[in-house]
């Protein structure tokens, strides 16, 4: 038996991130030739966060694809509480075929891993966002570059050095992005991720770099991206956070800076008025709801992607 998880952007290489695009960009062009591709096939989807746009692309991606969703939320089954997760993982996978978890924790997803014998997909962690990344870098390939390739694209990472941040670090080193990151001093993203993603972009020429001044940073941008300042799990340092990010908005002053060409990118939720203002993120430039409208068409590629890679 092997399976193959989604734990993080590391367990992706160059070549799987390029079948898993041109994946989505047949689904997203002739999803009728997908409509019974996992018939049969049910995921159980554990969310110990909220979530709008995760719930929503899984449970209708699965569907669209013929498959069927059981959603579970800590109410539940109170993950790691009632029982352990690894008994979590065990009992599911004698029931279903896929586990997609959105979970506090890095090392649940990699327990639920360990002891799943189905594939297990990271619907994001304290530590890390995969299946954003994914649909964030299938947004600029698809639809910025034109399906080519994102070699020398400049993403300009302005706030919190958080999970989206990380995941963006890596991916970046297999798509060959020129990732820029501008961070408030304490806030900066965790060493062993800038570490990894820079080995991993030397191999296919993306780069990692730091420039703390956000106007510096997006001077020559091809993208900005930003994300919340407090992300879930923090909201007891938001007073904090509002201060030490303040001089890190994307507004339009800082789009001054940039090029004229450069697209606005955030995951969403937005706080509006804090990372990002309102006229920025309403503004033609803007591309969220594409990214938004993508994590159905990614996560619909991941999950035959990886059911396709593995066998029981
Ligand atoms: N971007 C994102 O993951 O949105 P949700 O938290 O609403 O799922
Ligand atoms: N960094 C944010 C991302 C939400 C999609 C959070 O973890 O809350």
């Amino acid at each position: 038996m092997t399976k193959m998880d989604l734990r993080s952007i590391a367990d992706l290489d160059a070549r799987q991130m390029q079948e898993i695009f041109l994946l989505a960009a047949d689904m997203k062009d002739h999803p009728e030739n997908y409509t019974s591709c996992l018939k049969g096939r049910t995921m159980a989807m554990i969310n110990e966060k909220q979530s709008l746009r995760t719930k929503v692309t899984f449970e209708t991606g699965i569907q669209q694809l013929g498959g069927f969703a059981v959603y579970l939320t800590n109410q539940d089954i109170n993950l790691g509480k009632r029982e352990p997760v690894k008994d979590i993982a065990r009992n599911l996978s004698r029931w279903v075929d896929l586990i997609v978890a959105r979970v506090y924790r890095q090392a649940t997803i990699l327990e639920m891993a360990e002891y799943a014998s189905i594939p297990v997909i990271n619907a994001l962690s304290d530590e890390s966002h995969p299946c954003q990344a994914v649909s964030d870098m299938f947004t600029l390939w698809d639809q910025v570059r034109g399906r080519d390739s994102l070699r020398g694209f400049k993403l300009a990472y302005i706030g919190d050095g958080n999970n989206v941040c990380h995941s963006l670090i890596l991916i970046a080193g297999l798509v060959g992005l020129h990732l820029v990151i501008s961070t408030p001093p304490g806030y900066e993203p965790e060493a062993r991720f800038v570490d990894r993603g820079r080995r991993m972009a030397e191999e296919i020429g993306g780069l990692v770099t730091f420039e703390p001044c956000p106007r510096k940073a997006v001077a020559g941008a091809d993208g900005i991206y930003t994300d919340v300042w407090t992300s879930m799990g923090q909201e007891a340092e938001t007073a904090k956070r509002l201060v030490d990010f303040k001089d890190y908005q994307v507004n339009d002053e800082l789009l001054s800076h940039a090029p004229d060409h450069v697209k606005i990118m955030h995951c969403l939720p937005a706080h509006r008025g804090e990372e990002i203002t309102d006229s920025v993120l309403e503004s033609p430039r803007s591309i969220v709801f594409d990214q938004a409208e993508n994590r159905l068409h990614g996560q619909k590629a991941i999950m035959k992607y990886l059911l396709d890679h593995s066998r029981r």
